[in-house]
């Protein structure tokens, strides 16, 4: 089955006909992944090996604009730059937009303003393919329900399928092979208090890719058998930790599941690595901090950047103790 193939279950209609608006617009946040996907059972259409949970950033994320243009091809402006043809967030974004325009050829403005740097392991694919399938919904005025949007997110990134909710955010594996059982949906726990401090190592675009990484990892690691079963340990013990509000179950649970999907890739051939110096240097201060009683935890993703999760409470002690970083309150 290909991702064309999805599209056509989802638009049993020509998709762009008439009712087309000038402008569509949306707003996608970025969201951080305290049980992590990593693998997936089914490459063509981003379909992962588990589920997944995730936390979003209010204040972080991409806001697309997209119009029809006369060109023949698509115009791409990131933060008041305009793109390349030839790079690869160019390609990727032509090759997401070809699956909707099967009957009718337009090419669009793609104007974006992203607030996270992009590919360094902040989810700039979570919030922008997110916010371009939110952006066409609106364009072509295709009253998609969130379900349907989350399924045709996840053809762009898997993790973008978690990024059109705030909040807590869980997206389901599934078992279907055409996937139309694996899109996310938001969890009804909110947690007034929960801070996400990003500590940013580098701004640089990952030399390894998540999607090559993931598939070195399922391919070559010997403890990639456990990954499953990490996460069927972990998804009970975070919602657990989310209804209760048990803070340490919360942070040291994300935090081993990140560990342990790096274990995972280190163990790769050739490894996977996205720790810098700096990267250990952080875990071990969290790790020394915490034994000295500061209730702090971190989870990392495919880049260097740690992402922190401490209470309100102890956020003056964090911002002490690392100066440069960002704090957001993830339920303002
Ligand atoms: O959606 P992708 O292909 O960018 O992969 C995301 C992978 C991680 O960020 C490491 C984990 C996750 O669940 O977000």
């Amino acid at each position: 089955m290909k991702k064309s193939d999805v599209v056509k279950m989802i638009f049993d209609h020509d998709l762009n006909k008439e009712r087309r608006r000038e402008k569509g617009s949306a707003f996608a946040p970025t969201n951080i992944a305290l049980c992590k996907y990593w693998g997936k059972r089914n490459v063509e259409l981003n379909l992962p090996v588990t589920s997944s949970l995730s936390i979003a950033l209010p204040d972080k994320g991409a806001l697309t604009t997209v119009s029809v243009c006369n060109d023949v091809s698509d115009n791409i402006v990131l933060n008041g730059n305009k793109l390349n043809q030839d790079t690869p967030f160019v390609i990727r974004t032509c090759q997401f937009l070809d699956l909707f325009r099967a009957n009718t050829k337009w090419f669009l403005d793609i104007d974006i303003k992203m607030n996270i740097p992009v590919a360094a392991g902040l989810a700039s694919s979570a919030c922008g393919f997110a916010s371009l399938i939110l952006a066409l919904n609106d364009l072509f005025n295709w009253n998609l329900s969130k379900r349907e949007l989350s399924i045709l997110s996840r053809l762009g990134s898997g993790s973008a399928s978690r990024s059109l909710w705030m909040g807590f955010v869980e997206w389901h594996a599934g078992v279907q092979a055409d996937g139309m059982d694996c899109y996310a949906e938001p969890l009804r726990w909110e947690w007034p208090g929960l801070n996400v401090g990003i500590l940013a190592v580098s701004h640089q675009a990952k030399s390894v890719s998540s999607r090559e990484a993931m598939q070195r990892t399922i391919d070559t690691s010997a403890l990639y058998g456990s990954w499953s079963k990490k996460v069927a340990h972990d998804m009970p013990l975070l919602k657990q930790a989310l209804q209760n509000k048990n803070f340490s179950l919360l942070g040291g649970t994300s935090e081993s599941n990140a560990l342990t999907m790096h274990a995972a890739m280190l163990s790769s051939w050739p490894p996977v690595c996205y720790f810098l110096p700096e990267t250990l240097a952080f875990m071990q201060k969290i790790w020394k901090l915490r034994q000295e009683g500061l209730d702090i935890y971190f989870t990392q993703d495919a880049g260097p950047n740690l992402k922190l999760l401490f209470l309100e409470k102890n956020a003056g002690d964090v911002k002490e103790q690392f100066h440069d970083i960002e704090i957001i309150r993830v339920f303002p």
